[in-house]
């Protein structure tokens, strides 16, 4: 199988590696990749939908993977799939799951999924005016993809009126939502879907907060750990029964089925597991975590779920654990620096350990930091604790200026 790989992150690299780690694949080109991919995959750069078009023209190629959000809240599958080439990644309408909180929250109302309660609004002076009417604190958030900065967990109602100030004023925030606060710990659930059936990958919990013991502003994710205690494959299994299988009856049956990676954020409840968001991709740093504790062949999944015929059993879970801690750049989330230096003492690097490229380029044959994500150290263990301190001495081989990253990664799931 020839195969696209669309994205750049630390993301793409895991799914670069589960790819290439394939008998099915004949050749993986990545658009446009990484300094750390080179060795897995050919890079091009195709920055625009007609430079993909016109690549695919030029390269035969059975199947496109694509990673972000971007590209699909703006149909590329559904173009690359009007050339007769499967895609893995959702249809434009299908990814509106992610790309508008407000259609996410009408499917769950629809098909039951439990869900906090909430209320839309197109106006700001409305949204303010219930807020003062309510006399409550309520998370605000913007209906549009914001790159992670579309939420606010107000403490009081002052929060919540400049949230919903700040919020509206951006583009996503068109239409704002107002939602009640949940408590309790997250699961993000991502399960492979092929517009009819899904396939669960072990669960994570990622770490959205900047700082230890969550504190800072919110981030992308700075780390993940997987899988977690509270789920094996068999209760993952019945928490997609919960959320994952009845938004893609309801997709299907709406013309628009959902196929690609589903991701369920879930926050467990005192009343039971509600969903916080639906992604319509693999997550990241979620992806660096839940890959290498696969079994069987990622290809072969991605490419049965982009043809409509994915076996739900075809993937299995290794009784093992990951870790992965994100390296920021200085200033990130705000204002990451760029251009730093980075050295990487390769010879430390953990049996079991790896370092994945995010925000990294090479110049004059030095590599530089490039991003505000700029590495992913990950590690594997028989424990979570040993996957945990891998993860760790993996970071110990890295050196960049300024670099930040979190010393508190997957404690919850430590005895
Ligand atoms: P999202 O971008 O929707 O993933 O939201 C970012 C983070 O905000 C989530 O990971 C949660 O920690 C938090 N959050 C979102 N919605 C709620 C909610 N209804 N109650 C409590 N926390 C929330
Ligand atoms: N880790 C959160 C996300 O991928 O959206």
């Amino acid at each position: 199988m020839r195969v696209l790989l669309l994205g750049s992150g630390a993301r793409e690299h895991a799914l670069a590696r589960a790819i290439a780690a394939s008998p099915f694949l004949d050749y993986l080109t990545i658009a446009p990749g990484n300094p750390g991919m080179h060795e897995l995959g050919s890079l091009v750069a195709l920055p625009t939908l007609p430079d993909v078009l016109a690549w695919l023209a030029a390269h035969p190629t059975e199947l496109v993977v694509i990673g972000p959000e971007a590209p699909l809240a703006a149909g590329w599958s559904d173009a690359i799939r009007s050339h007769g080439i499967a895609v893995f990644g959702p249809s434009q309408q299908a990814a509106r799951l992610e790309s508008s909180k407000a259609f996410a929250k009408s499917v769950m109302h629809r098909v039951n999924v439990p869900t906090a309660g909430y209320r839309a609004f197109l106006r700001i002076d409305d949204a303010v005016a219930f807020v003062h009417e309510s006399a409550l604190p309520w998370v605000v958030k913007a209906d549009g993809l914001a790159a992670g900065k579309g939420v606010i967990v107000a403490e009081t109602v002052a929060e919540t009126i400049d949230a919903i100030q700040s919020l509206g004023n951006i583009p996503a925030g068109q239409q704002l939502l107002l939602e009640e606060r949940l408590y309790g710990p997250e699961v993000s659930l991502i399960a492979i879907c092929d517009g009819t059936r899904f396939s669960v990958l072990p669960t994570a919990r990622d770490h959205k907060r900047l700082g230890n013991d969550d504190t800072g502003p919110n981030t992308g994710g700075m780390g993940t750990i997987a899988p977690l205690h509270a789920m094996n494959q068999y209760t993952a299994k019945q928490l997609g029964a919960l959320v994952i299988q009845p938004v893609l009856d309801f997709m299907r049956l709406h013309n628009m089925p959902f196929v690609g990676a589903l991701y369920a954020g879930v926050m467990l409840t005192e009343d039971g597991p509600k969903v916080i968001e639906y992604n319509a991709r693999f997550g990241d740093p979620e992806t660096q975590v839940i890959l290498p504790l696969c079994t069987g062949d990622m290809l072969k999944a991605l490419a049965d779920a982009s043809h409509g015929k994915l076996d739900p059993d075809e993937l299995g879970w290794q009784n093992r654990a990951a870790a992965c801690v994100v390296i920021a750049s200085h200033g990130y989330p705000e204002t990451p620096r760029r251009g730093d230096e980075i050295f990487i003492d390769t010879a430390r690097i953990p049996a079991n350990g790896m370092i994945l490229h995010a925000g990294t380029k090479v110049s004059e044959g030095r590599l530089l930091s490039n991003g505000g994500r700029v590495l992913s150290a990950v590690g594997i263990g028989d424990t979570h604790a040993e996957a945990l301190k891998i993860a760790y001495a993996v970071v110990d081989c890295i050196t960049l200026a300024g670099m930040q990253y979190r010393l508190d990664i997957g404690q919850s799931e430590l005895p």
